[in-house]
């Protein structure tokens, strides 16, 4: 059952950021206060533009962070953690993951989210299924009954740039309408992930997305897919953050 919170303790002595800016912190704080304790010594964090609360949450918890290591899911995230001094390290030396934190662009009210706006899902879903305790933050606009609502660039693929004609034909059998290569700010050439791949962005009609499990199967089965920005199951909670200072939890 969705929770409120009334975070008027977190936001009371903020700087003034735009509401969605607002609804971004206080979600982080929410989530950081509540996941991330003494205990967690291994944490995971996520990518986009929600993430830099919570790093700046977990750092004002000062000395903890002393015995802690961060794991990044990608360049940016590394480069958060390094600027606030905290200890980095990598997945392949910290396969067990206290608490994974992250974004997301669009959650249903099962916890099914999508992911990979910023096409780095493959390494977060890695360290979502590393972790103990996965948790989403999120501003409101992210919080949606079925998935494809308001997130409607269509679904995330990672692809093997050589296969990235074939996934898209083979996607678009699958039931995309209009699926397309990611491309870059000046569309100059595509999208390239911190894995030297490509995205496919893969637009659904509402059906696929009341199976978002079934979905992700299907697509996850086609030669050249390295991974899909359907994230179910995963997230233990979604923190949502909203411009009227109040967040809402699902569990
Ligand atoms: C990157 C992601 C991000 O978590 C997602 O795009 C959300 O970003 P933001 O916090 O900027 O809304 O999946 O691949």
């Amino acid at each position: 059952t969705p929770k409120r919170l009334n975070p008027l303790r977190l936001h009371t002595s903020l700087p003034t950021l735009s509401p969605t800016e607002q609804g971004k912190r206080i979600a982080a704080y929410a989530a950081v206060d509540a996941n991330v304790s003494l205990d967690s010594r291994v944490i995971g964090i996520g990518s986009g533009s929600t993430v830099p609360y919570v790093i700046e949450r977990i750092v004002q918890q000062g000395e903890a962070n002393v015995q802690r290591v961060f794991i990044p899911t990608g360049f940016q995230s590394k480069q958060l953690i390094v600027q606030n001094d905290l200890v980095l390290g990598d997945v392949d030396q910290y396969p067990a993951i206290d608490v994974t934190l992250d974004g997301a662009d669009e959650v249903d009210g099962n916890l099914n989210a999508l992911k990979g706006g910023g096409a780095c899902h493959l390494r977060e879903k890695v360290l979502a299924e590393a972790a103990n305790i996965f948790v989403i933050v999120a501003d409101e606009r992210k919080n949606s009954k079925l998935l494809g609502t308001t997130w409607t660039q269509g679904v995330p693929i990672e692809v093997a740039p050589f296969a990235y004609a074939k996934v898209l034909q083979n996607v678009q059998k699958l039931g995309a309408m209009r699926p397309t290569l990611r491309m870059g700010v000046r569309k100059a050439g595509p999208v390239v992930t911190d894995n030297a791949n490509f995205v496919i962005d893969a637009p659904f009609s509402e059906s696929y997305y009341r199976d978002p499990k079934e979905l992700l199967m299907r697509i996850k089965m086609l030669t050249g897919v390295v991974e899909v920005g359907l994230f179910c199951g995963m997230a233990k909670a979604a923190y949502f953050g909203y411009s009227n200072g109040s967040v809402l939890i699902r569990s």
